[in-house]
């Protein structure tokens, strides 16, 4: 097992064979880790990358099976920001120092493609980068975003295992999800994929095929997180997935994308009070600081439990700030391009 991870260090190549047996034995997972810290502090180094993330609406036309978000959670309140708070969080991330803000949403389908234009101009006066995390568009809408200044997407994959993405995905195709992602590859924006981990009847096979996939599509970011089942919603009575497999998929990832922006994601620090800062010291180079002011935040509730939805913008700023500074990393001052 420690060959295989020494032969990932090097290579950044494993089959799906490989991949699976590390992620069934955890005796060596402390190597694993290892590894994974030192690819990442020998490709992106000790920069870690702060991106403000501003929840725009919480109103979602999808059922996606494992979400608090879906349609038919009728026990979350709704919101929906003007296009004016938008700009606002926007321009007050830029003034907290962030070079980065993500614009996330359900998937709304209010916005037309000429509201969000207008909002991405506005806030490209800001001198800030743009990524967008707003779901599964069509080529001209991703074109007509890319052309207004955004510049990079999220749009998790979930699962590759097609029959477990139809279970999780009432009314979704998983050829038109690829499709967006090589739209966007295809458009010039920086792709960001990633999975969860411990849906029910996941396989630690589709784990591996998960990882594989994100090479195959030249992935420039990847977030990785548990699965955390959320009452109001029909996985409610699952197990969910742990810390430990979710940071292993996460570390993998990193030895064999050892160029690629990775976040340290929000679902780790749920699982565990310390889950940002192991993440960052086992692969992971990025943060995301919630931006959104106000009762927003405790209203975007996907999983129960999800941190910061008291805290303010300026608070949660200082307070990772310190957290990062006090493993010896740096905060960046740049876009944090994904720099190959
Ligand atoms: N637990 C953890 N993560 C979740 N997401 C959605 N629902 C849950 C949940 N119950 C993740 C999805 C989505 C991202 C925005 O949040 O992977 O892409
Ligand atoms: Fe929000 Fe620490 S990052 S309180």
């Amino acid at each position: 097992m420690i060959e295989l991870i020494e032969k990932a260090k090097k290579t950044h190549n494993l089959t799906k064979s490989e991949l699976t047996d590390i992620l069934k034995d955890n005796s060596v997972n402390e190597e694993l880790f290892k590894a994974s810290d030192d690819v990442r502090k020998k490709y992106v180094g000790d920069e870690v990358h702060l991106r403000g993330l501003i929840e725009f609406s919480n109103i979602c036309k999808c059922s996606c099976k494992y979400c608090g978000l879906r349609k038919d959670n009728t026990k979350l309140e709704r919101y929906r920001l003007t296009p004016e708070e938008i700009i606002n969080f926007a321009k007050k991330a830029s003034e907290y120092g962030y070079k980065t803000v993500v614009l996330q949403s359900g998937e709304d389908a209010y916005f037309s493609k000429e509201d969000l234009t207008k909002i991405l101009k506005e806030i490209k006066k800001y001198d800030l980068a743009i990524t967008l995390s707003i779901g599964e568009k069509t080529y001209e809408e991703y074109k007509a975003y890319k052309e207004a200044g955004a510049d990079r997407y999220l749009l998790r994959i979930e699962t590759t295992d097609k029959e477990l993405y139809k279970q999780m995905h009432p009314n979704m195709s998983f050829e038109n999800r690829v499709r967006c992602l090589r739209d966007l590859k295809k458009l010039g924006y920086e792709v960001g994929s990633g999975c969860l981990v411990g849906l029910p009847n996941q396989t630690i096979d589709s784990l591996a095929d998960d990882i594989l996939f994100f090479k195959e599509i030249d992935a420039d970011m990847i977030g990785i997180g548990p699965f955390i089942p959320n009452p109001n919603t029909p996985l409610r009575e699952e197990k969910g997935g742990t810390f430990e497999l979710a940071l292993k998929v996460m570390a993998l990832t990193r030895l064999l994308l050892p160029t690629i922006n990775i976040p340290a994601t929000t679902a780790m620090e749920t699982l565990n009070p310390n889950g940002r800062i192991i993440a960052l010291q086992s692969g992971a180079n990025v943060v995301m600081p919630n931006v959104t002011e106000g009762d927003y935040r405790r209203k975007y509730e996907i999983y129960p439990g999800k941190i910061c939805i008291s805290d303010t913008p300026a608070h949660c700023r200082n307070c990772i700030s310190g957290k990062i500074q006090l493993i010896g990393r740096t905060i960046s001052t740049d876009y944090g391009f994904h720099k190959r």
